[in-house]
C-alpha cells in the first residue's frame, strides 16, 4: 500500500496540480495535505499563492538545472533580471516574470522559445559544444531538454536580449572582458573570406542566430562607432551553384533596398565582393555598440500565444490583430511582405523569417524586414534546377496592399536585371519574372 507521500509525488509526476485537487484525488483533509506539503517542501514546486497555489515536481530533482534566472540585457550593456523558469515533470514550465505573478505553462513559455537554439548555426554549435555540456555532437539527437540546456550554459548571444541561466550570463561576462577586434570598412574585403573559412572550418565560435545560410558576426567600425553585423556569404568555388548562391546574396540586397523603397522597414545591408565571393554584411537590428541589446521575438514564438498552426503570415497576422497582440497597421505590413514575398519567389516564409519589437506594455511593431530572396531558385542537393515562377493568385484578406507589393516586386526584378552583380543567365532571368508581373498588373486593370 502506498504512502499519502508516495501518492502524493506521483500525481504531480504527471501534472501540476491545485490543493484542492490533491485534497480530492489523496482523499484527506486539507490541514493533512498542508503537513504533508510541508514535510517535501524540498522535493516539489510550489507556484502562486492563496487559493491559487499549485504544486510540481522538478524536471530532475536536486539538480541546478530545477530554476533557471532569465536575464535582460539593456541597450548600455547592463544586465537585470527579467524571471525565472522552473521546468516541471510532465512536460510542464513554471515562468514567473519580474512583471507577472507567473504562469503555468504546457509547452516552453513563448518568451522563452527564440533561446533555443536552431538551424544552421545550431548544427555547428552542436558539434562545438556537445562534449563540454554532456550532449550528443549530432543536433538531431537533441531533446527539447538538452536544448535548455545547452542554451542555459552557451546561450550568451541568442538573439534578442535575454540570457537564460548563470553559465550563461558569466559567458556575456566574459564577452563584455574580451571585447572583439572592430573591422575597418576598408579592410571588409581582405578579412571576410579569412572568417568565412573560419566558419566553415568551425574554428570560430559559432555564431548564435538560425537559418540556413553559413554566416559570421562582426563588429564594424562604422565611422568610429562599433556596430554589429552579421555577414552571409556564398561558396568561394568557381561552380555554377557557387555562382548562384552570389546571385541571390545580390538579390536579398535588392529586396531589402526594394522594402525600404516601398516605405517598409528592411534591414540595412551592404554587399562585399572578393574575387569569386560575395559577402551580404547585415546590421544587427536586437544589437547597440559593442554590447548593448534590444529585445525582439520571433513571429513563431508570438503566435504561440494563441495556439494554432503556424500556417501562413497572412492569417498569422490577421490572428495576431484580432487578438490585440499587433496593431491593424502590423498586420497591413506583414500582409504586404507575404505578397511581397509571394512575388519574388521567396519560399521561405516561414514563422523564423519574421520578427517583432516590443511596443508599449504589451504590443509588438514589426521588425525590420530580412532574410528576403528569391530562395524558389536556390541550388538543390548540389544541383541547379530549372524552375519556373508563376506570379500568385491573389489572397482575399491581403487585398489592400496588392498593388503596392507588387510595384515593389517589379522595381525588384527590374533592379536586378541590370545589376552587373548578378550573372547574365540568371539576370534574364529576373528580367522575364518583371515581365509577368508586368503583365499580371495590366490584366488587372483592363476591365
Ligand atoms: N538584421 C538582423 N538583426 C537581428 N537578427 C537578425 C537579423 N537578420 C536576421 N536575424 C536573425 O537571424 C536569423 C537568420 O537570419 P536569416 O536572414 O533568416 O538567415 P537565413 O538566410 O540563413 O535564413 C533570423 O531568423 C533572425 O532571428
Ligand atoms: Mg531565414
Amino acid at each position: 500500500m502506498k504512502t499519502n507521500r508516495q501518492q502524493l509525488l506521483q500525481l504531480l509526476a504527471d501534472r501540476v496540480m491545485t490543493s484542492r485537487e490533491l485534497i480530492r484525488e489523496l482523499g484527506i483533509s486539507q490541514p493533512t495535505l498542508s503537513r504533508l506539503i510541508n514535510s517535501i517542501q524540498n522535493d516539489i514546486v510550489v507556484m502562486g499563492k492563496g487559493r491559487a497555489t499549485c504544486y510540481g515536481l522538478p524536471k530532475k530533482p536536486g539538480q541546478e538545472v530545477n530554476r533557471l534566472p532569465v536575464y535582460s540585457i539593456d541597450v548600455k550593456g547592463d544586465v537585470h533580471p527579467y524571471g525565472q523558469l522552473t521546468p516541471l515533470q510532465g512536460g510542464q514550465y513554471w515562468w514567473q516574470s519580474i512583471t507577472c505573478s507567473g504562469e503555468i505553462s504546457h509547452h516552453l513559455p513563448w518568451q522563452i522559445q527564440d533561446l533555443l537554439i536552431n538551424g544552421y548555426c545550431a548544427r555547428a554549435f552542436a558539434l562545438r559544444y556537445g562534449d563540454h555540456l554532456k550532449l550528443s555532437p549530432r543536433l538531431t539527437d537533441w531533446t527539447e531538454e538538452d536544448m535548455l540546456i545547452a542554451t542555459s550554459r552557451c546561450g550568451e548571444d541568442r538573439p534578442g536580449n535575454l540570457i537564460l541561466g548563470e553559465e550563461s550570463l558569466a559567458r556575456y561576462f566574459e564577452l563584455v572582458r574580451n571585447p572583439p577586434e572592430l573591422i575597418e570598412l576598408g579592410s571588409q574585403a581582405l578579412e571576410y573570406p579569412q572568417l568565412a573559412l573560419k566558419t566553415l572550418a568551425r574554428e570560430t565560435i559559432p555564431l548564435q542566430l538560425s537559418g540556413e545560410q553559413p554566416k559570421f558576426s562582426v563588429c564594424l567600425n562604422e565611422r568610429g562607432a562599433p556596430c554589429r553585423m552579421l555577414v552571409k556569404f556564398s561558396p568561394a568555388a568557381d561552380s555554377k551553384e557557387a555562382r548562384r548562391y552570389a546571385d541571390l546574396l545580390v538579390c536579398e540586397h535588392l529586396a531589402l533596398e526594394a522594402i525600404r523603397i516601398a516605405g517598409l522597414n528592411a534591414v540595412r545591408s551592404r554587399l562585399v565582393i572578393s574575387g569569386n565571393q560575395t559577402f551580404l554584411c547585415i546590421k544587427r537590428f536586437d544589437r547597440r555598440g559593442l554590447f548593448g541589446r534590444l529585445p525582439a521575438t520571433s513571429l513563431r514564438a508570438l503566435h504561440s500565444r494563441i495556439q494554432e498552426p503556424c500556417d501562413d503570415w497572412v492569417s498569422a497576422a490577421t490572428r495576431l490583430q484580432k487578438q490585440g497582440i499587433i496593431y491593424l497597421s502590423e498586420a497591413r505590413k506583414l500582409h504586404w511582405l507575404a505578397l511581397f514575398s509571394d512575388m519574388i519567389g521567396n519560399a521561405n516564409q516561414h514563422f523564423g523569417n519574421i520578427s517583432f519589437l516590443p511596443h508599449g506594455k504589451d504590443n509588438y511593431l514589426l521588425a525590420p524586414a530580412y532574410g528576403m530572396r528569391p530562395t524558389i531558385y536556390e541550388p538543390l542537393a548540389g544541383e541547379i534546377p530549372a524552375r519556373l515562377f508563376t506570379p500568385p493568385s491573389l489572397r482575399k484578406e491581403a487585398e489592400g496592399e496588392l498593388a503596392a507589393a507588387r510595384q515593389a516586386a517589379i522595381l525588384f526584378w527590374k533592379s536586378a536585371a541590370i545589376d552587373e552583380r548578378i550573372s547574365e543567365g540568371f539576370r534574364q532571368i529576373c528580367f522575364e519574372n518583371c515581365e509577368l508581373l508586368q503583365l499580371q498588373e495590366q490584366g488587372s486593370k483592363s476591365p
